[in-house]
């Protein structure tokens, strides 16, 4: 039972990193223009992304493509993704580690 659980875990965690590593090739092609190659947004008017919380970053796409949440740019880019891709870009940018530092 102990090694079912150990090898559950560890398919979830390589299939969270296959995810992150396609988000990551779909980003560099899709997103990094306005929202930077590492989710530090180069575009001004276009938010950070990095470190962003994945299930944030999901329903946030999933709205533009529902137009529950509407932008003309971001509405547009989400229409065609599909929740497999979706899933992939949330784990990406939720991957990449941001530190704090108090002003
Ligand atoms: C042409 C510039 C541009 C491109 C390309 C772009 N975005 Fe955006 N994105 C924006 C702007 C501007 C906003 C702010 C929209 C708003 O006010 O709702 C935004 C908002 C978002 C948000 C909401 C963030 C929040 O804090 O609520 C997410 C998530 C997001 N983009 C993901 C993506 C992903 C994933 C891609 C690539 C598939 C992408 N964007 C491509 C400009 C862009």
């Amino acid at each position: 039972m102990k090694k079912f659980v150990f090898l559950l875990a560890l398919l979830a965690f390589n299939s969270y990193a296959d995810d992150a590593a396609n988000g990551r090739a779909k980003a560099d092609a899709a997103c990094a223009l306005c929202h930077g190659q590492y989710g530090i947004a180069t575009m001004p008017g276009a938010p950070n992304l990095a470190g962003q919380n994945a299930i944030y970053v999901s329903e946030q796409l999933k709205n533009y493509r529902s137009g529950k949440r509407h932008h003309e740019v971001m509405t547009y880019i989400a229409k065609p993704l599909t929740d497999a891709e979706i899933a992939q870009l949330a784990a990406w940018f939720s991957s990449i580690k941001v530190s704090v530092e108090t002003p």
